[in-house]
């Protein structure tokens, strides 16, 4: 069989988010050959440059998203291979992260004896793999911030992979949204492997302000969209409830905490990794 293989060229930080794009697309799964690469393979047919021209065409938003700082580059190489849906996989293995967690595709099996929380995340299906330094540092956060029985929101789960961390963790009520339908299909098989399909709730919403008496709201998603929601966050809050946002590109954070703390909450953790912040806001009593 035929095949294109799809190759963009990117900086680090816009890998996993022109990874979703090629699984929306229509490839059953990426691979990331180096740090500034990501490929995906779909077939040769009439499909084929319909499919270009979105990828192409939403490649080209990533500089004003501040995703990139030109237009990344596409390469297209037609490749005669029945054994590359497979191949693919080899570039996913467990992750751990944070202290008590641990990320691993559903073809994984956790070592015997292991005692991280398993997080089971199929990483061919939407953002939210675990690699991704925002979602680590999400992680990170969700455990330090998780007490038992807590109502937990992840809004913007995208693979629903910090709606079920918040689950191993602990809470009580996780609620897992989504402004995308196919995002919420792909958290639901998601949470569907790890037994929680029925514990964690899958709702379509847009902004915080669709919730109430959260104890931790988290939402990884785009610096912009974090400072829009920002004057919604509180009254989503209950009193001590805890905001950890993410997808915030590293120089964008002063008008993240500027705009949570406009909206009234206190930022009280700013966590680094590679070029990505996370904050962490309180709401006071
Ligand atoms: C970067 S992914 C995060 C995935 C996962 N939570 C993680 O931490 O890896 C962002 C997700 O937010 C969703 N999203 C974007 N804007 C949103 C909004 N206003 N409300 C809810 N979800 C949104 C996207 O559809 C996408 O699934």
């Amino acid at each position: 069989m035929r095949w294109a293989r799809i190759s963009i060229q990117l900086p680090s930080a816009a890998v996993e988010p022109a990874a979703a794009l090629l699984l929306e697309i229509g490839c059953s799964g990426t691979e990331q050959p180096s740090d500034l690469n990501v490929v995906g393979y779909l077939p040769v047919d009439d499909r084929l440059e319909p499919a270009l021209g979105r990828l192409n065409e939403a490649l080209a938003t990533f500089p004003a998203l501040g995703l990139a700082q030109v237009r990344p580059q596409v390469a297209v190489t037609f490749v005669e291979d029945d054994n590359w849906e497979e191949a693919w996989k080899k570039h996913f293995g467990p992750v751990r992260v944070g202290r008590r967690l641990l990320v691993i595709p559903p073809w994984e099996t956790p070592a015997p004896g292991e005692k991280r929380l398993i997080v089971r995340v199929n990483p061919g299906m939407a953002f939210g793999t675990g690699t991704h330094p925002s979602t680590q540092l999400c992680l990170a956060a969700l455990e330090d911030a998780v007490r038992p029985g807590d109502c937990v929101v992840d809004l913007g789960t995208g693979s629903g992979i910090l709606a079920i961390a918040a689950a191993k963790l602990g809470s009580g009520t996780v609620v897992a949204a989504d402004i995308d339908r196919l995002a919420l299909r792909v958290a639901r098989q998601n949470l569907e492997d790890n037994g929680l399909l029925g514990k964690v709730l899958l709702v379509e919403a847009d902004s915080p302000a669709a919730f109430t008496r959260v104890d931790v709201l988290v939402a990884n998603i785009l610096a912009h969209v974090i400072r829009a929601m920002a004057p919604s966050i509180p009254a989503a809050l209950a009193p001590r409830g805890t905001f950890i946002g993410a997808g915030i590109a590293e120089g964008q954070e002063p008008e993240v905490i500027q705009s949570l703390t406009d909206a009234g909450l206190r930022v009280h953790r700013v966590m680094h990794q590679e070029a990505w912040v996370a904050l962490v806001a309180f709401r006071d009593a």
